[in-house]
């Protein structure tokens, strides 16, 4: 599988051009991404600024030498690629399986345009098999859980080495096991008007391109 990631990260990279300011994406596929425009830089002289979506792509960053903004020193951000856990037909998805969905989709939403880069496993005809993550304040995190629990969301707090796991905005992380999405902007605009909520992983119409890891080489789909 980590062939399939890194094809697309690398593909992704051809859409990144000089001048540019990008949101560099989080997690496994992403990671082979911002590999790829590192050697660019240090190879063919590629001119770019990066906006990270976590804590961890600026470490992976800083050590490739990318130069760095953060999203409040940047108007707009050019292109942001990043990954997803799932994507269905309408180019919507389901992101924050590694935990940075708040920090991705600030950095999305300050975008001209982004790409995300899966591997084929990650297309889906509906949402929702993949846990939902919904970040959520500390303060009554427990009380929204219960609301989750009664409204038969399978509601689990994301842990972390035994304790609860921190964002890099320093809230909690609830999953939600959904299994099937029939309606997910219905879902989104609830979890938008649910008081506690910061964020959720529903990605809606955010995105204009898919790339698409097969074993016979990356497919471009476009929306
Ligand atoms: C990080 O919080 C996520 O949104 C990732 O972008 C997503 O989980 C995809 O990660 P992988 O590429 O590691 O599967």
């Amino acid at each position: 599988m980590s062939h399939l990631k890194q094809q697309v990260g690398i593909k992704a990279a051809e859409f990144v051009k000089d001048g540019m300011i990008v949101g560099l994406g989080t997690g496994s596929t992403a990671y082979y991404f911002v590999e790829e425009i590192g050697r660019r830089i240090k190879e063919e002289g590629l001119s770019i600024t990066g906006v990270t979506t976590s804590s961890a792509t600026t470490a992976q960053a800083k050590t490739l030498g990318i130069p760095l903004k953060s999203i409040d020193e940047v108007e707009i951000v050019d292109l942001t690629v990043d990954g997803a856990d799932e994507v269905d037909g309408h180019f919507n998805g389901i992101k924050g399986g590694g935990g940075a969905l708040l920090m991705e989709k600030v950095v999305a939403s300050n975008s001209k345009d982004c790409i995300w880069i899966i591997d084929e496993s990650k297309l889906v005809e509906q949402l929702g098999a993949f846990k939902l993550p919904v970040e959520v304040v500390q303060y009554g995190a427990h009380n929204l859980f219960r609301q989750f629990e009664e409204k038969g969301y399978k509601p689990s707090f994301r842990m972390k080495d035994g304790e609860l796991f921190v964002t890099d905005q320093v809230n909690y992380i609830i999953d939600l096991d959904l299994k099937v999405i029939t309606d997910a902007e219905k879902l989104a605009e609830e979890l938008d008007r649910t008081v506690g909520v910061v964020e959720h992983g529903l990605f809606i119409s955010m995105i204009s391109k898919v790339i698409v890891g097969r074993p016979e080489g990356p497919q471009i789909i476009e929306k």
